[in-house]
Order: C-alpha cells, then structure tokens, then sequence
C-alpha cells in the first residue's frame, strides 16, 4: 500500500516536472495511439501516423518530443528541418520498417520502371527518398486510387495491408514480403472466439492484420478512425483487433461502451519503451536527436507532401 502511494506522488512528481520543462523548452509532446497511458495523458497530442505528421508539420513548438517508433520521429523530422526531434527511447524501432532496404526497393524498380511507387509510412527515410508517394493506413486505399492511369503499382513493404487495399480498390498490387509482427499475432480464432463471447459486438481490425481477420471484421480502420467509429457506432461492445494500446484512449472516451482486444498478444514491444520518467530526461539533455542527412531528407520529402496533398 505505502510503495503504491509513493510510486503514485513519485508520478505526480514526474509528470509536473515535465509539464514545467516541456514550456521552459518550447517544447510539444506527440504520443501514437499505442503508447502506454501515463505517456498518452502527459501528451499534448495523440493520434495516428498520418495526424502526427500533420501536428508535426504544423507546430510553433521548437522541439518535438516523439513518443512512437523511429521512422515516425524520422517523419517529423523530414517535415520540420528547422526543428529538433527527439525520442525519449531511441531504441524504438519498427521491425516492418526495417523489412525492406532501399536497395531492395531499388531493385524493385529496376524491375518495373513504369511503375508507380507507393510506400507505407512504416519505412525508413532512404526509403521514403525513392518512393513517389507516401501512404498511412487512413489513406492508402485513396492514395492507390489516385493513380488509376498508372497499369502498375508497387506498393511496399506491408504485404497484408498491400492484400487489404488491392482488394479494396481492385488493383493488383506489386508487393514486398513485410508486415507487422504484433498484428500477425491476432488470429482468426481469436476473433471468432470473442464473437461467441460477446455476440452483440462490432469487430473493428487493423488492415495490417492477417487476410483472414480482416475478412471477419465489421470495418477495417487506422487507430484513430478505430476512435471516431467507436464514438459514432450504435453498438455498445466492441472487439478491438489492433495493438492493445489503443483500449485505454477508446475507454477514456467512451465510459458508457465496452471494448474487448481481439488478442492479449497484440502487445508492439517497441511501443511500450518510451515511460514518463524517459520523456523527463530527453526534455532534460535534449536527447536523443532523430535527424536525416540533408540529400535524403529533400528526396524523403516528396512523397510525404505528395500524400498530404492527395489527402
Ligand atoms: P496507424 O497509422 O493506424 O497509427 O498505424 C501505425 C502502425 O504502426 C500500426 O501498427
Ligand atoms: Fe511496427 Fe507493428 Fe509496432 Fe506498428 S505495431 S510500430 S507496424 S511493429
């Protein structure tokens, strides 16, 4: 009981320190959809990839305290050369995007030089330099669409997302053998057995999610239209099949609805690294800088502003 107490004033502690620090710095906390809650309440913003690009693009702030994974804060600082980025863990990292180099997509595209380029955020900034076009999971499906006169598209390097949008727009896709290892995790099975659970309940999935869940789900949404769905549905459960992260922040925001993961294994190890306490001593030391070579953050440029133009 006293080690609770304490842990919790311990806390408290942190977080006014960093509330502090965050305005003698000029700074503006960003935390993704998966963080762990005591990141997601000390935030200024949460959202999905594409909001945190566009909150990045957009702030006064001088520094930007990424709380995600690399090639999130690697994004943002593509976006705003003039500003720091930091991350409280650099160690945090994507395995999908480390799935693909830019040699690999090189060759690719030696492969089909008329082909269309379209890349997955999930990517690291080299890249993001030889894509023609960046893509989130909000708008992948609109981004493919754009490019209805193009006769081939690669689109890399998630291929279950890949499967998810071809089918959607009935274009075939040339893809690359990567996806998320959290959301291969969530099985049909799971799926089914939290149906029988709860047989009242809509089923909301990740496109990054294997064919076949996917193929069970009611929609099929990015985290933070996984929010607005939650909010606007008449239904009064519903089974969550994404990394659980996002259960807190559709709880908070829907005290009167009941959410159920799909799957307590849908858990991304890198998206829990970053703690308060980390948050504190980057806005301290200023560390660690996420920052892109100049010759490649002009080329990984592109097909982000391309994206942000398109939606
Ligand atoms: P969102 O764009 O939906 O936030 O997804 C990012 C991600 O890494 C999913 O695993
Ligand atoms: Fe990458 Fe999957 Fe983690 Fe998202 S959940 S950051 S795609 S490993």
């Amino acid at each position: 009981m006293l080690t609770r107490v304490l842990g919790r004033i311990f806390k408290q502690d942190v977080a006014t320190k960093i509330k502090r620090l965050k305005k003698k710095r000029n700074a503006v906390i960003l935390a993704h959809n998966y963080q762990l809650p005591e990141v997601q309440d000390i935030a200024d913003y949460r959202g999905d990839s594409l909001e945190l690009s566009r909150i990045a693009a957009k702030t006064d702030a001088k520094v930007i305290v990424f709380c995600g994974v690399h090639f999130m804060a690697e994004t943002a600082s593509i976006l705003c050369p003039d500003k720091k980025v930091i991350m409280p863990d650099i160690n945090a990292g994507c395995p999908m995007a480390n799935m693909i180099t830019a040699a690999d997509l090189r060759r690719i595209k030696k492969e089909h030089p008329k082909a269309v380029v379209i890349g997955y955020v999930n990517t690291s900034a080299e890249v993001k330099a030889e894509l023609d076009v960046c893509c989130t999971s909000t708008n992948a499906v609109a981004v493919v669409n754009a490019f209805k006169d193009k006769e081939e598209i690669i689109f890399v390097p998630d291929k279950y997302l890949a499967d998810y949008v071809s089918k959607r727009t009935g274009r075939k896709l040339i893809s690359w053998n990567g996806f998320c290892p959290t959301h291969i995790k969530i099985l049909p099975e799971d799926i089914k057995r939290e149906k029988r659970f709860h047989p009242q309940a809509k089923v909301m999935v990740h496109p990054e999610c294997l064919p076949a869940v996917v193929a069970l789900a009611d929609a099929v949404l990015s985290t933070s239209q996984m929010s607005r769905f939650a909010k606007e549905t008449d239904a009064k459960e519903i089974i969550v099949g994404t990394e659980n992260g996002v259960i807190y922040r559709l709880k908070k925001d829907n005290p009167g609805k009941e959410f159920y993961p799909a799957s307590e294994a849908a858990v991304c190890p890198n998206m829990k690294r970053t703690t308060q306490e980390k948050i504190l001593w980057a806005l301290e030391e200023l560390k660690d800088e996420v920052r892109v070579s100049e010759t490649i953050r002009a080329r990984a440029r592109k097909p982000i502003d391309r994206m942000l133009e398109i939606i």
